[in-house]
């Protein structure tokens, strides 16, 4: 199960303001109040699926824009941070806000074992080079109980 995101920290996501280095295990249960955050946490997983997958913006248009996804929205929160840890390897990106209420990528990095590679600027392909340089390049399954996988299709070279 080495493929599994191990840890990971998200700050601004929807009611998540920081969620830092939270353990995630093959099975994760998650249990709350109506309200508490379940399902934004369990969002958080579709959102990276669709980032995968290059849906980014349909993805936020249909939560309604960038205001909806972030932190008591874009007045409040300047960037959604995220970071995954899958063993020694590790993947970061910073998502902001535009003005016209889409969410773009300022910078990502990703790095596996000893080496890392950094990529600046917010293009759809910095994101996959970030991904495949992390072997990440992802299948996610999320859910009722909070199962987030990432599954290696290519390894780090
Ligand atoms: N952008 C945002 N900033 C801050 N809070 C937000 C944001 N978007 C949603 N929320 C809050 O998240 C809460 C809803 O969270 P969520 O739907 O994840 O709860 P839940 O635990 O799944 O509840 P239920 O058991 O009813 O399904 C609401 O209180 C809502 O105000
Ligand atoms: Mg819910």
């Amino acid at each position: 199960m080495s493929d599994t995101i191990k840890k990971l920290t998200i700050e601004g996501f929807k009611s998540i303001r920081e969620l830092k280095d939270f353990e995630l295990r093959s099975l994760n249960v998650l249990i709350g109040a109506n309200g508490a955050g379940k399902s934004n946490f369990v969002g958080f997983f579709r959102l990276l699926r669709q980032l995968v997958d290059q849906r980014l913006q349909i993805a936020v248009g249909k939560e309604g824009g960038a205001g909806r996804c972030l932190y008591l929205g874009p007045k409040m929160t300047k960037q959604l941070v995220a970071k995954l840890y899958l063993g020694s390897n590790g993947y970061e990106f910073v998502l902001i806000p535009t003005a016209n209420d889409r969410l773009i990528f300022e910078g990502a990095s990703a790095h596996a074992d000893s080496a890392r590679e950094t990529i600046e600027g917010a293009s759809r392909a910095a994101l996959l080079r970030a991904l495949i340089a992390a072997g990440i390049l992802a299948a996610l399954v999320g859910g009722a109980v909070g199962i987030a996988r990432l599954r290696r299709r290519r390894a780090f070279g």
